[in-house]
């Protein structure tokens, strides 16, 4: 609230989204903080109002996998252009993957993308910490200096950091329990990738369905049952990156069914693109995991609607266009950009039927906000919480081109699409940062977001690397 009460903003007049209801109102804003949400028409009148009359009222998205390359890939991304393209696709907090240069696996890496990420950001953000092979001596300093959660690349991806071994991932899921932090997983066997790839680079196999032969399903089926099985024994909380095939979705749904704290997301490309895409556009669509064969999106969405799968996020991977080019699959980067597309790809998809708004606002904010300790300070729009707000006109679209997005990479494997809805405004804890879909905030307004996760449930204690290394005593 600003201290003394007043109001600064009140958005006026839209449909207000939240997961069980979408309701006529006006929202008003003081300071960083919804100060009330009203019935329209309540508020009295005061200079500075938005008219979102027609147009729909959403919490701001929370995506919960974006790499912003920054630093050492700056060429590809920065905290700056990563966050402006969040903010103009309606995302008003992001967490921040680990595989930089230096991965943010020290404390040294850590403190330097911290002080890169305050100077410039758009949005609200986390950073994830690393879990690798070395680094598990260092666990309790990374939370203690501030990290969201944690990142584990089981299987290689941009930056090939080496998949830490299971002893050295089990330790770590045991430290992470006492602390109760979520650790994402990138859920893929590296044996059967490396071995296969290799085999097929000799046989001289280029095309791009060389890549998804290189990791079929039953990677992320070995990768997703392993993390689940480590994350049950020690009571790590777990996310699962990604999530890409039908395969490995009954084992979620048990692990769910038995009380395992996990969570999972999708991403749009896997919902909506496949091999068919693959044939035409080649190795801009090399992504990790790949883009399957078509009936995996009908499972991952069916996923979504029973709850195994718990939320959209968007895996924005940005590369330079000649990194996405090479006629080799093997020469091209993996990944494209996606979190300026997604919003207005998934609004797409409300217009056509496939999911609810009600639902779209459960997957992209309420979700992550509960899976990352932010609720109720995200993901919801009532009087409290930060004012992290976007309005949405589902009636107006356009064709997504490269050349309009925020991102320094210009080429995703969104361009061509026709979406039917748009991100006309962002608020970002109170602040206008996009207005009528132009940028106008300015670097810096972007916070580290503040967390509340549950208690900790460890399981096993009496079995973990910590208790077990003192020499008993008879
Ligand atoms: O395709 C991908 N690219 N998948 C990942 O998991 C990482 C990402 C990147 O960092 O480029
Ligand atoms: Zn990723």
């Amino acid at each position: 609230m600003a201290r003394d009460g007043t109001i600064d903003l009140i958005i006026r007049g839209g449909k207000i989204v939240s997961p069980s209801s979408t309701i006529e109102g006006d929202v008003a804003i003081s300071g960083e903080t919804i100060a009330a949400v009203t019935a329209p028409g309540m508020l009295a009148t005061i200079a500075n109002e938005i008219d979102a009359m027609g147009r729909h009222i959403l919490p701001g998205a929370i995506d919960s996998h974006v790499h912003f390359r920054e630093p050492g890939y700056e060429y590809k991304e920065n905290w700056e252009t990563g966050t402006a393209a969040a903010a103009c696709g309606g995302t008003t907090t992001v967490f921040e993957m680990p595989n930089t240069n230096p991965p943010t696996g020290t404390l040294e890496a850590l403190r330097l993308k911290q002080e890169r990420a305050a100077a410039q950001a758009h949005v609200d953000y986390g950073i994830y910490g690393l879990l690798d092979e070395d680094n598990i001596d260092i666990l309790e300093d990374l939370i203690a200096a501030g990290v969201s959660g944690f990142k584990c690349f089981m299987g290689n991806t941009f930056g090939n950091l080496p998949a830490p071994s299971d002893g050295a991932m089990l330790e770590g899921f045991e430290i992470l329990a006492r602390h109760g932090y979520r650790c994402t997983v990138h859920a893929e066997n590296p044996s059967i990738m490396a071995r296969r790839q290799e085999r097929m680079e000799r046989a001289g196999r280029t095309d791009p369905l060389a890549h998804l032969a290189a990791r079929p399903e039953v990677c992320a089926v070995e990768a997703v049952g392993r993390a689940v099985a480590f994350a049950e024994w020690t009571g790590a909380r777990l996310h699962i990156a990604h999530k890409s095939s039908k395969d490995a979705l009954y084992i979620l749904k048990d692990a769910k069914a038995r009380g395992v704290d996990v969570t999972v997301e999708t991403c749009p490309h896997y919902l909506l693109m496949t091999t068919e895409d693959m044939k035409i556009k080649g190795g801009l669509l090399r992504v990790n995991p790949p883009i399957r064969e078509p009936g995996h999106g009908e499972a991952l969405w069916a996923a979504l609607h029973d709850g195994t799968i718990d939320m959209i996020a968007t895996d924005h991977a940005p590369h330079q266009r000649d990194e996405k080019s090479a006629e080799n699959i093997w020469q091209c980067d993996c990944g494209f950009p996606g979190v300026e597309t997604q919003m207005p790809v998934m609004l797409t998809q409300v217009n056509e039927g496939r999911l609810t708004i009600n639902q779209y606002v459960q997957w992209s904010a309420h979700a992550p906000a509960h899976a990352w300790g932010c609720y109720p300070n995200k993901g919801v729009i009532q009087a409290g919480s930060d004012a992290d707000i976007v309005i949405a006109d589902l009636s107006r679209g356009r064709v997504i081109d490269n050349a309009h997005l925020h991102s320094k990479s210009k080429i995703t494997a969104w361009h061509g699409f026709k979406t039917t809805a748009s991100v006309d405004w962002t608020v970002v804890r109170g602040r206008v940062v996009v207005r009528e879909g132009e940028l106008v905030g300015e670097q810096g307004w972007g916070k580290p977001v503040k967390q509340q996760m549950p208690p900790p449930k460890p399981n096993n204690v009496d079995k973990t690397m910590q208790a077990i290394i003192e020499p008993p005593r008879f």
